[in-house]
């Protein structure tokens, strides 16, 4: 396998947006948050986010939605699908995996199905995944959905982190063909200490055993379940990783950065992607920012840009994609795709 070109190609794009649309005057108007429009705006370039709300507000829900439509753009039944890869950092269950229930919402029967857990990042990882199973002939068709529900995990009094996530799904249908395209991934992450991570969301393990100390929290970090997240810590290493990791990328696809055309970056603060795109010299017709409308919504970000792109007519036959996240983990990794 040649690794700077793959056989794989996008086929369709879908993605789920709920309805519920939180603006920043909502959260102004919230009392003991003090916060305000000109603050989220001028820190994050959040204007609005949606929250997955009232009956059926699963995660599975929004990203079976996402991957019907996706199918749907590919023209292909769900039963042609030979592998299923989601992303998610806010599943439905620790088991069964977010893909599985997809899988059976969809009726994708010939499929298997895996999760794949890498927060912000996963979405570029369940792509490489995708590509190396298409790559070497173990599967014709695939289909990643990335789907997330970070409402579930915000702790709606941290006017800190409280203003940033939403809620959403993307996906993408790829098969292999046999005219092979450049194709390139650097993928990486440094793993951090258990009890000081600069972001985490842990699960409310008490352990339950009659034989221990029934009911005490196991562990050092606090017995919570909500985002946590250290902002600045975090923006630090996404402003130095990003520019890095696309740099990365283009040596190993043997590109220069002038050769992208069109770079879509993880979409948590529009100064952080500024800050990278400053660094990379990279022109900003060329950058595809979204996070005005729908906040940060982790893995989903880049397939539901991916989509809007698609929807926007703003891809076409032969360019080549740069797409870049960064997530807890710590997390990273670019992938570019020539469509
Ligand atoms: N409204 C008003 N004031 C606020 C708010 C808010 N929503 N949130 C924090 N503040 C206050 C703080 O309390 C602090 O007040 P103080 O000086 O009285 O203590 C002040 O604003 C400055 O706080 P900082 O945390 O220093 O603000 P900063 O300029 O760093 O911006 C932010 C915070 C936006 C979170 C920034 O650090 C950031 O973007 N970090 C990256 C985080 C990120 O992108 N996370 C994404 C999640 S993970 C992922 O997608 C991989």
């Amino acid at each position: 396998m040649n690794l700077s070109t793959s056989n794989i190609k996008i086929l369709g794009t879908g993605s789920f947006k709920p309805d519920f649309v939180a603006l920043n005057e909502d959260f102004s108007k919230t009392a003991g948050l003090e916060t305000d429009d000109d603050w989220i705006t001028s820190r994050t370039g959040i204007k609005q986010r949606m929250f997955n709300c009232g009956e059926n507000a699963t995660n599975y829900n929004m990203s079976s939605k996402a991957a019907e439509r996706a199918l749907k753009a590919a023209g292909i039944s769900a039963d042609d699908i030979d592998i299923i890869v989601a992303s998610t950092a806010t599943p439905d269950f620790f088991y069964p995996s977010l893909a599985c229930l997809v899988q059976n919402a969809i009726g994708a029967t010939n499929a298997f199905a895996i999760d794949v857990s890498a927060a912000c990042t996963g979405f570029v990882n369940a792509l490489d995944i995708v590509r190396n199973y298409l790559a070497n002939g173990s599967a014709k068709k695939a289909l990643i959905v990335s789907g997330e529900m970070l409402s579930y995990h915000t702790d709606f009094t941290d006017r800190a982190t409280c203003v940033l996530f939403g809620d959403g799904a993307g996906a993408i249908v790829l098969e292999a063909t046999d005219s092979p395209k450049l194709y390139a991934a650097h993928l990486g992450a440094i793993g951090e200490k258990f009890d000081e991570p600069a972001l985490y969301c842990k699960v409310p393990y008490k352990c339950n055993s009659p034989f221990g100390a029934k009911g005490e929290n196991f562990g050092a970090v606090n017995h919570v379940d909500y985002i946590q997240m250290d902002g600045r810590a975090v923006y630090k290493f996404a402003s130095d990783i990003m520019p890095k990791t696309v740099k990365s990328v283009c040596e190993k696809a043997g590109l220069e950065l002038s050769d992208i055309d069109l770079l879509i970056p993880h979409q948590a603060n529009i100064r952080i992607i500024k800050t990278a795109m400053k660094n990379l010299d990279i022109p900003e017709d060329k950058v595809y920012v979204n996070i005005e409308k729908t906040g940060n919504i982790s893995s989903a970000c880049i397939p539901v840009c991916l989509d809007e792109l698609y929807e926007l007519g703003r891809i076409k036959a032969g360019m080549k994609i740069c797409m870049v996240a960064f997530g807890a983990g710590l997390t990273y990794g670019a992938v570019i795709i020539e469509v």
